[in-house]
């Protein structure tokens, strides 16, 4: 992300355009991380077999589908903040933490998977909050904060399921 990607002028008239860069990069990056999720959940989704094959099924689309709500909401608050969102799998795949995987795990493996990469996201999370109140962003804080406390409460579910 350069200074080229800024384009429009600030909502928040506090936030100076260079100074706001660092935020920007840790929006994306969780934008990035998000959606590598999001596809990695319908894979397992798709694909999970055996005994627990309708909780797995179940509760991973109800993953997925918040997941997508919470990506819209990242790239739309960089769009708010006046910058360009990244938008292509490419991208995505080059800025994310978070690998893909193939579809050959059982359901315990699946989860365990979806814990490491949620603990990832809560580090990106992070991230971003500690960027924005730099900024005195309390939007972007709020708004990531909230998804904190989401992504924390299913790592303890998830992990619940794995004892
Ligand atoms: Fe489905």
């Amino acid at each position: 992300m350069d200074i080229k990607t800024a384009e429009t002028k600030l909502a928040n008239p506090q936030m100076d355009k260079e100074e706001s860069l660092d935020l920007i990069v840790s929006l994306n990056k969780l934008l990035a991380n998000y959606s590598v999720v999001y596809q990695k959940l319908r894979n397992f989704h798709w694909n999970v077999v055996g005994g627990d094959f309708y909780d797995v099924h179940e509760k991973l689309e109800e993953e997925y589908l918040a997941g997508a709500e919470n990506i819209d909401e990242i790239a739309e608050r960089v769009r708010v903040l006046g910058f360009k969102p990244l938008s292509t799998m490419a991208e995505f795949i080059e800025k994310a933490g978070i690998k893909e995987t193939n579809a050959d795990h059982t359901a315990e493996e699946m989860i365990s998977a979806i814990v490491q990469d949620y603990k990832t996201m809560i580090k990106s999370m992070t991230e971003v909050v500690k960027q924005a109140l730099k900024l005195d962003d309390y939007g972007t804080d709020f708004m990531v904060r909230n998804m904190i406390i989401r992504t924390e409460e299913k790592i303890w579910m998830f992990q619940s399921f794995l004892k």
